[in-house]
């Protein structure tokens, strides 16, 4: 902490009192601490004891211009290295999601380029509520860090999560996150991501239920550590923020196989996400195809499998597939790392709870082709996407040594 500037901002929560500790402890630590409040956390807290304990002058109201030569949450906005919402209320949380910003600590976080730490602390219920978890989501998809609350003994009486973090577990999880290398810095990283959409008449379309998540968390965990992102990716409903990450729009397997093919050439590390259409239907009608007596067959033909052919023509790449299986998936996703000729394999059984399409958590082992198995237990598909990176990473350093 040495040197950073950090920049302490202070909503209204009963938990502001232990903001006073982190802001001592930061200093202590040797970080030029400045605060800002909101005007409910002063309710809790006086300015005074953060301005004593950081020996700096505390922010508070947008207006209050001391300086003629500088816009005030502009220049404190530019200065800060780290910001860390401490305690983060609901409030300036659904605020933060919004793009709202109607006083000094909003406005400031606006137009910051810090990385930003956000320490929650609300009432359990309040927590788990939707709107609560589907802002945070958001925040996390724009490259905001949370520090989870603890669970325990909440101020409003309930027992649960909620609590904000001790401090210096605060500080450690800033400190950690800060620390970890730009692995991929140099890198060039194609993507795919998210389903195929095969056309059977101009209103329907066969596709499956991806939704992108996992690979959209791994081309923005890529360009976190440094890599350039090509992501291809089928019809999803996911925004991607990173600038560093170009986005392809493809809608079917045989445009997947043309804008992989047409990127791999150039690329160091390929990652196959997407669920791709194993058949598309022979005949592609032109007119809504009418309802008649009687069963309906479609005959479907196969679409080209990207991975085998990207395999085939595999150079300098690490060619990494994934394998959705439903039973024995090790010795399945085995199987399709050889006959695809891949460099690893990440395998995830879509019949477990908490595992494969649509929701935020998976449950995965990565396999590499020299039969080495690392299993990752249920985590945030964002992890996980950091966790695969690091262990190709890994490969790649054994490789050329
Ligand atoms: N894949 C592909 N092109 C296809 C089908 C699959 O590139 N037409 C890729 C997927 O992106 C994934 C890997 O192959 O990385 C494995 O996909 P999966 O659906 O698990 O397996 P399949 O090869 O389709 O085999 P099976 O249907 O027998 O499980």
């Amino acid at each position: 902490m040495l040197g950073k500037k950090v920049l302490l901002c202070v909503s209204g929560g009963i938990a502001a009192y232990k903001a006073c500790d982190l802001a001592s402890k930061l200093t202590q630590q040797g970080a030029d601490v400045k605060v800002i409040m909101t005007e409910n956390a002063m309710k809790f807290v006086s300015p005074l004891v953060f301005q004593a304990l950081t020996r700096n002058p505390v922010h508070f109201d947008t207006f209050d211009e001391l300086d003629p030569a500088k816009i005030a949450h502009i220049d404190l906005a530019d200065w800060a290295e780290i910001a860390i919402i401490a305690p983060a209320t609901a409030n300036v949380i659904g605020k933060l999601a919004h793009g709202i910003a109607d006083d000094m600590l909003t406005t400031t976080l606006l137009a910051t380029s810090a990385e930003v730490y956000i320490a929650p602390a609300m009432n359990v219920h309040m927590y788990e509520h939707p709107a609560v978890i589907q802002n945070m989501n958001q925040l996390d998809q724009w490259g905001y860090h949370f520090i989870e609350p603890g669970a325990g003994y909440l101020a409003c009486g309930y027992v649960g999560k909620g609590r904000l973090e001790e401090p210096l577990k605060i500080i450690e999880a800033i400190k950690n996150h800060q620390v970890k290398p730009m692995i991929l810095t140099g890198k060039k990283v194609l993507i795919s991501a998210g389903p195929t959409r095969e056309k059977l008449d101009p209103v329907r379309f066969f596709t499956n239920r991806s939704t992108g998540k996992m690979g959209f968390a791994l081309a923005e965990a890529a360009a976190n550590l440094g890599a350039d992102v090509t992501l291809v990716a089928g019809p999803t409903e996911l925004d991607i923020v990173n600038q560093r990450i170009h986005l392809v729009n493809i809608t079917t397997a045989e445009d997947m196989y043309t804008e992989m093919n047409k990127y791999f050439p150039d690329s160091d590390i390929v990652i196959k996400a997407a669920a791709v259409a194993d058949y598309r239907p022979k005949q592609v009608f032109t007119e809504k195809m009418k309802k008649k007596p009687g069963d309906l067959s479609i005959e479907m033909e196969r679409t080209k499998d990207v991975l085998m052919s990207l395999g085939e023509r595999k150079t300098k790449q690490f060619l990494v597939g994934f394998a959705a299986e439903t039973n024995n998936a090790i010795e399945n996703g085995m199987e399709k790392l050889k006959r695809k000729n891949l460099d690893a394999i990440v395998v995830n059984n879509v019949a477990t709870e908490g595992a494969g399409f649509g929701g935020d958590t998976n449950i995965v082992t990565y396999l590499n082709k020299n039969l080495q198995q690392h299993q990752l237990d249920i985590a945030l598909k964002t992890d996980i996407a950091t966790s695969i990176l690091q262990f190709i990473h890994q490969d790649l350093k054994d490789e050329s040594n």
